[in-house]
């Protein structure tokens, strides 16, 4: 079992397989982004090598994340092999659907259990923008054709910008019990210098959030819990569960249960903070070594640490972009 110095114990990973990505959603992204050479990402052989040893070490879920996942080629190989990992109880991706309408068959087959999809707008030239490259048509058909799929527990992730899309609360709501799924509301996280906006402006707390739709619905708290952050409320008179991801404004570092690796093999202990181990170069430089490899992925965990300082004046910024980590 992994644990940290806190005495948290790490069963999630959440996996990067690339940098790249078809869209340049504005919190994300930079207008201009640079993606890194072949020879500093992880091929999958090497993903696979590190999901086995994680899960040799007691990790239960492991979350494919980006860039976006599904733009790597090959990528459903990678998922099957990982998807038959002795140990492994959930494999999730989080994507942005653009191509879902062709791989929900294949990722439903391949073991994927739970798919999380980015939508923050249901207004075509919106979506563009928010999105920069976008076509909102092609994701709706992404997010339905995985409902008839037969994926349980879907979930649409939706980051509120103030000015932006904070008018969308509801009707992203509608859409989503229209469906039958899920959906998270996710607060602005400061990573990654943008140039899109100033997220000081945009910011919108999720209290505000849940404010806006108590206005014309009942939501009750529930016990219910998926992999990550999210605080859970029931809507009243349908299936659809409303989750509530606020880092900013509610900390909720004490019960962290991830750790992520980059595609680069960079093994980050908190989204928030820079601390990291290189697997890379244990993948390189002693190919074949498991044991050494595991080693290395515990001793880690006593870098992991408390929490994160978004927002904390005194603390250094985190310059890395949310695609480099996967959210
Ligand atoms: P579930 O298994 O459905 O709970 O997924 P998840 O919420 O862990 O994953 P997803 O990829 O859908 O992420 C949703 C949002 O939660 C993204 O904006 C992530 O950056 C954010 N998130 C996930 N884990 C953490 C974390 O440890 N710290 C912070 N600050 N944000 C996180
Ligand atoms: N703050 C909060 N969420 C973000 N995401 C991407 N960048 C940010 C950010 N700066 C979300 C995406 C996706 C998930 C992986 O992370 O919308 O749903
Ligand atoms: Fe791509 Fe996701 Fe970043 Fe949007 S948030 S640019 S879909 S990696």
């Amino acid at each position: 079992m992994l644990t940290d110095k806190f005495g948290r114990t790490v069963d999630y990973v959440r996996l990067s397989v690339t940098d790249r990505c078809d869209f340049r959603c504005v919190y994300c992204m930079s207008e201009k982004m640079t993606f890194l050479p072949r020879n500093e990402v992880l091929s999958l052989e090497e993903l696979f090598l590190v999901a086995q040893a994680f899960t040799r070490l007691g990790v239960k879920k492991i979350r494919l994340t980006g860039g976006e996942p599904l733009v790597r080629r090959d990528v459903l190989s990678l998922v099957r092999n990982i998807g038959a990992l002795p140990g492994l109880e959930e494999l999730l991706i989080t994507t942005n659907g653009s191509h879902l309408e062709q791989m929900a068959d294949d990722l439903k087959a391949a073991g994927v259990t739970r798919i999380n999809i980015s939508l923050d707008s249901l207004k075509p030239d919106r979506f563009r923008q928010l999105t920069r490259t976008g076509d909102l048509d092609q994701v709706m058909k992404g997010i339905e054709k995985a409902v008839a799929t037969g994926f349980r527990a879907l979930r649409i992730n939706s980051v509120i910008l103030r000015g932006r899309n904070d008018d969308e609360i509801t009707d992203l709501l509608d859409y989503a019990v229209s469906l039958g799924i899920n959906i998270a509301y996710i607060e602005e996280m400061p990573l990654g210098e943008i140039s899109d906006h100033d997220r000081q402006d945009t910011s919108v707390s999720n209290e505000d959030v849940r404010t806006i739709i108590e206005k014309s619905r009942e939501l009750t708290p529930v016990v219910m819990k998926t992999a990550g952050p999210s605080r859970y409320y029931r809507l009243h008179g349908c299936d659809t569960k409303v989750g509530f991801i606020s880092p900013v404004s509610h900390n909720f570092c004490e019960s962290c249960n991830r750790v992520r690796v980059t595609v680069e093999g960079r093994l980050l202990l908190c989204l928030g903070n820079e601390h990291s181990v290189d697997l890379r170069s244990i993948l390189r430089e002693h190919p074949g070594d498991q044991a050494l490899l595991m080693q290395t992925m515990e001793k880690a965990m006593d870098l992991k640490p408390e929490r994160h300082y978004f927002y904390d004046k005194d603390a250094p910024q985190i310059v890395r972009f949310m695609n480099m980590t996967g959210g």
